[in-house]
């Protein structure tokens, strides 16, 4: 596995996006291990949950739920709140979203069809999602928190693809074609943002202190994560 900022370095580069200094420092937080989404332990937790289809079909679901949710509220901010280029990206990048969502309800029907909820999922229609009329109009910090879901997506898939590269077989192969669109888009969703976190970093003081706020609230997310599927491959494990 390229450590995550390689794996950022080559979204940058795919997409032919340039960055200044100060931006790439940030980066370099998310090399180490304490940065759970890309970190060894959250790729044990991953080859766990991917071995047993009814607890990956589970998670598979809440990725489904969180880019509905997401998609929804970049619509909201590409409507309301931005304008020409940036309005435009939005646009497309809330349409991926959707197109994402859908992939992972069809890829957790065919992985677990007709399965019963996993132990630890939430029930239909609650899927987390921040209101996006709560929303304050500081677009600044918006994409600073876009940016760093995006690498988290990253990270993700990275794993996810690299865990069914290493076990081969009809359904791993299958889900990998599946998944490397996805982490394709990811890799332009990093790229884009990262071209305007990239210029905040020029502008304003406040970008660092914003950039360590939103990776540190991503890595308590996937603790909070790590702990669902780890409880769902604990009761899956028991039966
Ligand atoms: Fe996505
Ligand atoms: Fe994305």
């Amino acid at each position: 596995m390229s450590t995550m900022t390689a794996q950022i370095e080559h979204a940058l580069t795919l997409h032919g996006v340039t960055v200044c200094q100060a931006y790439r420092n940030a980066l370099s937080a998310l090399d180490d291990e304490s940065y759970l989404p890309d970190s060894r332990l959250m790729l044990e937790v991953n080859r766990a949950m991917l071995a047993r289809p009814v607890v990956a079909a589970s998670r598979f679901r809440r990725h489904a739920a969180h880019e509905a949710s997401g998609s929804r509220f970049i619509a909201f901010v590409a409507e309301k709140h931005a304008e020409g280029g940036l309005q435009r990206q939005l646009w497309k990048h809330a349409k991926d979203e959707a197109r994402h969502s859908r992939i992972f309800t069809a890829l957790a029907a065919w992985l677990a069809p007709g399965a019963a909820r996993a132990p630890m999922e939430k029930p239909a229609g609650d899927d987390g999602a921040g209101d996006p009329s709560s929303f304050n109009g500081d677009i600044a910090s918006f994409l600073v928190a876009t940016h760093l879901a995006e690498i988290r997506n990253l990270a993700l898939l990275g794993q996810y693809r690299s865990i069914l590269a290493a076990a081969p077989g009809a359904t791993n192969d299958r889900l990998r074609q599946v998944l490397d669109r996805v982490h394709a888009d990811e890799s332009h969703h990093v790229a884009y943002t990262a071209a305007h976190v990239s210029q905040q970093f020029e502008v304003s003081p406040r970008t660092s202190e914003r950039f360590e706020w939103y990776v540190d609230s991503y890595v308590r997310d996937a603790w909070a994560e790590a702990s669902i599927v780890c409880g769902n491959v604990a009761c899956r494990s028991r039966s």
